[in-house]
């Protein structure tokens, strides 16, 4: 829970070279991937999940709870325990749900393997695969909380993985622990980071543990916190994954790799920690991560503004699959820190303030995503749409029209002569129309609005009249443009419209349709 990962020492960041980089920021986007929304629901690839925490005065019974997640098309969960009612409700839904046992249950399981057994047999055989459990999360930020039940932790795991083969679910379901960020010091540089040495009888066991079982190493990472211990330091944007002037960037002057965010930093410190150890095989899974969006006087950045800007910015960064600048190739799943506002939990004001929704399921704040497809589009979204930008060379957006509608497959009948979108006949209203409809039709997937610059997404609706976007809730105001032949034909030879035209019905145009995307 985030309120204990208050004691993290973070070191100061007066390591760093804040060097400016000459970010020759090359726009070298290609056309947009059709199948990046659709890779996104498959299992290995990186994920965001929520926390669901049940100190909520008025929780959704759980076939209620489950149902909002399915609307909200949430996919992964983390419970703090393993609420028989609600591991019920998920039976046959492809909500994936990690379970805990709670830190006051480790002595009673870290002691007999009976009593592990036990536990794998009513939480986890009693449910599963009905149920898809992912994973067990063993009592959570032990050595930091509760430090004299830290020689319990690893029995308790491997007892618990011992019944996971009994049960041969060993290989489905993972056992591990989540850590606290403070088990780390001095995480900036990330390249100088290591375990506290405290800790290394229970830390290098059991990442031995983790790396022989391909399980993950647990971690609750809060940027927030990071921000609030170092006043001036580091600065708030890069806590809130904010587009960075080069000279903000933070650089590792061991590493030379240039870091936009915290997050990042934190996740390559873990990496670096686990290396000095000579553990390099083992994932890291961001088991928690938020911004409370209300606190007290002595917190003045916990607002509405930030928690959404960290939340949106975080779920598009894990969804843009950009790594992070030690392992480009890895992007850490995260699951944020949490569903709902926990009105229950005991001050400081900002405990009771980590959700994105409250209780009833009414959000706490409308989140800024484009590119995550239909993930939590349903009420806290802002309705996005694509269209062409103000200023653009015609001939590029006549290119990227012609694309759209061509091998794009974007539905483009509403553009063609007489129809309801035909209107402003110019290749500007035409374009936005195609592209926006690219962009629906693609679950506005991330980098499904570019083409080749032309193109921005904004969330004011375009539509107007009788001509309805896509994506747009608004309905056609009924009077609709009665063709008019006259009107038709003229617009045939002024319009470019590809479709209008016959697709590819020219050679001219066959060749720019094949050619468009190797640009
Ligand atoms: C639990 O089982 C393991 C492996 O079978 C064994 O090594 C260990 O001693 C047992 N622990 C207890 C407390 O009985
Ligand atoms: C390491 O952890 C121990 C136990 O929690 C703590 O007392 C100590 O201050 C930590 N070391 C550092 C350098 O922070
Ligand atoms: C890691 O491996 C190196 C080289 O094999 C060895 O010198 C070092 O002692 C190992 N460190 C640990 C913590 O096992
Ligand atoms: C969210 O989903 C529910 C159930 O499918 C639907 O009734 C509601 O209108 C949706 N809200 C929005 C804003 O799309
Ligand atoms: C394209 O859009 C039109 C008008 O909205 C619709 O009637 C038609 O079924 C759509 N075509 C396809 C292939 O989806
Ligand atoms: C959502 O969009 C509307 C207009 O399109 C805008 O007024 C409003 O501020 C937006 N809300 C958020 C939270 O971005
Ligand atoms: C319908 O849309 C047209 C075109 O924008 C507009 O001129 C007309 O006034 C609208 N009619 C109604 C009833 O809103
Ligand atoms: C058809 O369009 C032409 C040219 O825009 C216009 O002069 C004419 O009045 C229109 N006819 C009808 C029936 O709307």
């Amino acid at each position: 829970m985030p309120f204990t990962s208050m004691s993290s020492t973070v070191p100061p960041l007066l390591f760093f070279l804040f060097i400016v980089i000459f970010n020759l920021s090359i726009s070298a986007k290609s056309w947009p991937l059709s199948q990046e929304n659709k890779i996104q629901e498959q299992d290995k690839d990186p994920f965001v999940g929520f926390n669901i925490g049940t100190d909520v005065s008025s929780l959704l019974p759980p076939p209620d709870l489950v149902k909002f997640l399915q609307t909200q098309k949430i996919n992964h969960i983390r419970l703090y325990d393993a609420d028989p009612e609600l591991l019920k409700a998920l039976a046959k839904t492809k909500i994936r749900v990690i379970i805990s046992v709670p830190n006051n249950q480790l002595l009673a399981i870290g002691s007999s393997n009976a009593t592990a057994a036990s536990w794998i047999g009513r939480n986890v055989v009693a449910y599963y695969p009905e149920t898809l459990i992912t994973a067990i999360s063993v009592g959570d930020e032990v050595l930091t909380t509760v430090p004299s039940s830290a020689p319990l932790l690893l029995p308790a795991i491997e007892s618990l993985y011992n019944a996971l083969v009994a049960s041969n679910l060993h290989t489905q379901i993972k056992v591990s622990t989540p850590h606290a960020a403070s088990i780390m010091m001095d995480t900036f540089p990330p390249s100088q980071a290591y375990f506290n040495q405290t800790w290394l009888s229970v830390i290098s066991p059991l990442l031995r543990f983790l790396s022989k079982t391909g399980s993950p190493l647990m971690m609750n990472l809060y940027p927030y916190y990071v921000y609030m211990q170092n006043k001036g330091v580091v600065p708030l944007d890069n806590c809130l994954f904010e587009p960075l002037t080069p000279a903000k960037e933070m650089v590792d002057p061991n590493t030379l790799l240039h870091y936009t965010n915290v997050l990042d930093a934190m996740v390559d410190a873990a990496y670096v920690s686990m290396k000095n150890l000579n553990i390099s095989d083992v994932a890291v899974l961001v088991t928690e991560t938020g911004w409370p969006s209300q606190g007290d006087k002595m917190e003045p950045h916990a607002t509405i503004d930030n928690a959404d800007t960290y939340t949106s910015n975080l779920i598009k960064h894990v969804f843009d699959r950009t790594g992070t600048p030690m392992r480009p190739e890895v992007t850490p799943s995260v699951y944020i820190y949490e569903l709902f506002n926990e009105d229950k939990r005991a001050p400081p004001v900002s405990e009771a303030s980590w959700g994105l929704f409250y209780g009833n399921t009414t959000p706490v704040y409308l989140l800024h995503v484009s590119g995550s497809g239909a993930f939590l589009a349903n009420d806290t979204t802002n309705k996005t749409y694509c269209v062409a930008m103000d200023g653009v060379d015609v001939k590029t957006l006549q290119a990227a029209l012609d694309w759209a509608c061509g091998p794009g497959r974007a539905n483009c009948s509403e553009i063609q002569p007489g129809e309801s979108c035909y209107q402003p006949n110019n290749v500007k209203g035409h374009a936005s129309f195609a592209f926006n409809s690219y962009y629906q039709q693609e679950g506005r997937a991330s980098g499904s609005c570019d083409f080749k610059g032309v193109a921005m997404i904004t969330t004011t609706d375009p539509s107007h009249g009788s001509c309805i976007f896509p994506g747009s809730k608004k309905v056609g105001n009924q009077t609709q443009t009665v063709v008019n032949s006259t009107q038709v034909a003229a617009g045939e030879t002024s319009s470019r419209s590809l479709l209008s035209r016959g697709f590819c019905a020219s050679i001219m145009i066959l060749v720019t349709c094949v050619l468009l995307p190797f640009w």
